[in-house]
């Protein structure tokens, strides 16, 4: 069984990058800048956003952080992103979701500039990488592409399951798995709620990737020997032997899933670092664009 350590291969891609800014910064050009706007105190996204931060400085670009009180009016955080959309200077802008259940995320989504949108999320972006055209992937399925690349998978006629289909990960996944790509050119199922047989689906899969946010949904029953299991899962439990009060726990139960698993992502230390990875690469894409034009 191989662990797929997203430490090891997100390493891998923040060591590129970093040469390609220390090049940059040689020839006397600024560094990519990608801002962060965090609203209100949720422990899971500041954990997130300070992580996204602390890896921009790894990798040599500007970041800056913009925070606002989770009552901020939602006009004020439009015009915010208006403000960082008309600034040359900036590069990227990613606003972390989960927001206030008073702002629109589909607004907010929709104000970033499609060519800053570095979480691609924009419905232009989103339309593109439907089209197989050149895009902003997605950070998520972006990140499992790069794991994919970093240890070798080969997806090519190979049937995937997914299960979840949010816009952040499972339905961009899925078009990226069935494209005509490297990493692409599986057979993809996407499965979600409302899904009858998915033991018999997961059953079938040689690629699994659960993506729904159900603490160990995917058991050993539900995997085919053999099979690559891809756990998109990232949830807080509660804890008391922790100094925090909580531990995090994929989407997948690891210890007898890996028993049965050719290859396996662990929680943490799989997809999540994989995500930052494919965050910074696609900030120095949208700085290399604005260069070129
Ligand atoms: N919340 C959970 N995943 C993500 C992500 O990839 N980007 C943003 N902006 N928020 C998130």
């Amino acid at each position: 069984m191989i662990l797929l350590d997203g430490k090891l291969a997100s390493s891998s891609v923040k060591e590129t990058l970093k040469k390609e800014v220390e090049i940059i910064t040689a020839n006397n050009k600024r560094a990519p800048h990608l801002v962060a706007i965090l609203i209100g105190n949720n422990g899971a996204s500041e954990t997130y956003v300070a992580s996204k931060i602390r890896s921009c400085k790894e990798v040599g670009f500007t970041s800056t952080l913009i925070r606002f009180d989770d009552t901020v009016e939602e006009n004020i955080l439009l015009q915010k992103i208006i403000e960082l959309n008309n600034n040359d200077e900036i590069d990227g802008i990613l606003v972390q979701l989960p927001l206030p259940k008073h702002i629109n995320e589909t607004t907010v989504i929709q104000t970033i500039h499609p060519d800053k949108d570095v979480d691609g999320f924009h419905p232009i972006n989103a339309g593109k990488l439907v089209q197989g055209l050149p895009t902003l992937i997605p950070a998520t399925p972006y990140g499992v592409m790069l794991l994919f690349d970093y240890f070798n998978i080969d997806t090519k006629g190979k049937h995937a399951v997914i299960i979840g289909r949010s816009n952040i990960v499972g339905r961009p996944l899925s078009i990226l798995l069935s494209s005509n790509l490297l990493h692409g050119n599986s057979t993809v199922t996407l499965c979600h709620s409302s899904t009858k047989n998915l033991k018999e689906l997961c059953l079938q899969a040689d690629i699994v990737v659960a993506a729904i946010g159900k603490p160990e949904f995917v058991t050993a029953e539900m995997v085919k020997q053999g099979a690559v299991v891809i756990d998109v899962g990232i949830t807080r439990v509660d804890d008391a032997t922790k100094k925090s009060g909580y531990r995090l726990k994929g989407d997948v139960k690891f210890d007898e899933v890996a028993t049965k698993a050719s290859a396996i992502t662990p929680v943490p230390g799989g997809v999540g670092l994989m995500t930052i990875a494919g965050l910074l690469k696609n900030t120095l894409q949208v700085y290399k664009m604005k260069m070129i034009n």
